[in-house]
């Protein structure tokens, strides 16, 4: 399947392009966006972004890993990253995604995140979709509740992060539950 071009009111989520590389290694080279993910390796470099970008280029395939550039509509470039990965036996996938850390704070994530539940569960047809973050990175979990998603789970030192084990926290959104909320926002 090609992977779409998804628009919200201020940010267009599309496939990378081979010349995002430089771009995307500055933003996501911070060390504040390793600092609370999980696979991002640090220090980022250029090869790494060329590489990235090589093996996710338009694609959003059943079992595989559906990666979106995040653009911003007002200045016309990269400003963060998303990706659903999809088990597409069990129909369900996990969201993940980060934003240039001058682009904190300005609910940018959260647009995103909406929009990624609703390609989700309206245009892939998956069931559920979950997301976890350190315990410790609470502006992750209120993206996640403001895009509508709830608390399902606490995983104790669940993660390695800079030789620490880390507790994570899960949350989830069934199918149903996004039309029920989806349906009472269009009817109100
Ligand atoms: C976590 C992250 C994605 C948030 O992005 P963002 O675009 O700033 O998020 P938004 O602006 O949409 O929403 C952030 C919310 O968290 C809140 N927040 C920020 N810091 C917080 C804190 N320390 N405790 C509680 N809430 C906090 C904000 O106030 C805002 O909520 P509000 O609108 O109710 O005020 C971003 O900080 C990031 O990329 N971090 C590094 C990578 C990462 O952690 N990715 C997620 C891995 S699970």
């Amino acid at each position: 399947m090609s992977q779409p071009t998804l628009e919200t009111e201020r940010l267009i989520l599309r496939p990378y392009a081979p010349e995002d590389a430089q771009r995307l290694t500055e933003l996501i080279g911070d060390w504040k966006i390793f600092d609370t993910t999980e696979r991002i390796p640090h220090p980022y470099t250029v090869e790494m972004a060329q590489e990235f970008i090589a093996t996710n280029l338009d694609r959003s395939e059943p079992g595989g890993h559906s990666a979106f550039g995040i653009e911003s509509r007002s200045e016309g470039r990269l400003i963060g990253g998303t990706g659903l990965t999809i088990n597409d036996i069990n129909r369900r996938a996990s969201l993940g995604y980060w934003i240039g850390v001058e682009y904190w704070g300005h609910g940018y994530t959260t647009e995103t995140a909406r929009e990624m539940l609703r390609y989700g569960f309206e245009d892939l047809g998956l069931n559920r979709i979950e997301a976890q973050f350190l315990k410790r990175n609470p502006a992750s979990g209120r993206v996640m509740a403001k895009a509508g998603m709830r608390p399902e789970a606490e995983f104790p030192e669940y993660a390695l992060k800079h030789g620490v084990f880390e507790d994570v926290v899960q949350y989830v959104l069934y199918a149903s539950e996004f039309a029920v909320a989806r349906d009472s926002v269009e009817t109100r």
